[in-house]
């Protein structure tokens, strides 16, 4: 798997937490918000983590619009770390919270978008396969220092566990996806 794939699969586990996270707000289920808004922190500090220590750091040397791109993304990165920070000083369920969330949940919403439809196609014109495959497994391996899951953790998981955890979890565009994008997208449940 590319590292761009594997960024991608992060973004979508990230959006189902965010799918998620909306219903238990309809549901006014505070506990269940607080609890997914954990979740959702967690999930992208070790996301932006790995792509600025190990993606953004070796993609930028690539050309000039790529570094632009990199540039902007860790401007982005940096509203996003301000946001979690100063939620975290908040109360969860009260309206400043609550607002916060919602803008820090649009935040990711656009920056996601934006990586997939433009850094993301950059990388793959300009980088070998090969690299990108060699990158997957470096963010794999931070990944696991960080203590997040990674795909090695999930490979006892048959197609209908990873099928049933994707519905759980609220991933985008399960219906379509293979094992091995199944397998880097869950959150081992
Ligand atoms: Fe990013
Ligand atoms: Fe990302």
């Amino acid at each position: 798997m590319e590292s761009t794939a594997l960024l991608t699969a992060d973004h979508n586990r990230i959006r189902g937490l965010f799918a998620r996270f909306h219903e238990a707000q309809e549901a006014e289920n505070v506990g269940a918000m607080a609890d997914l808004a954990e979740r959702i922190f967690r999930e992208l500090r070790v996301h932006t983590t790995i792509e600025e220590e190990i993606f953004y750091s070796e993609v930028r040397r690539g050309d000039d619009e790529l570094e632009d791109a990199v540039a902007e993304g860790l401007e982005e990165h940096h509203v996003v770390d301000v946001l979690i920070g100063e939620a975290e000083d908040l109360t969860p369920g009260e309206e400043a919270w609550v607002a916060k969330l919602t803008v820090l949940i649009e935040n990711v919403e656009h920056h996601a978008g934006e990586e997939e439809t433009e850094l993301f196609p950059l990388v793959r014109r300009s980088f070998a396969a090969d690299d990108l495959e060699g990158q997957a497994r470096r963010l794999e391996a931070r990944k696991a220092q960080l203590g997040a899951p990674v795909i090695a953790d999930k490979e006892h998981l048959s197609v209908e566990d990873l099928r049933q955890l994707a519905q759980e979890q609220e991933i985008p565009g399960r219906a379509s996806m293979n094992r091995e994008e199944l397998l880097a997208t869950v959150a081992p449940g």
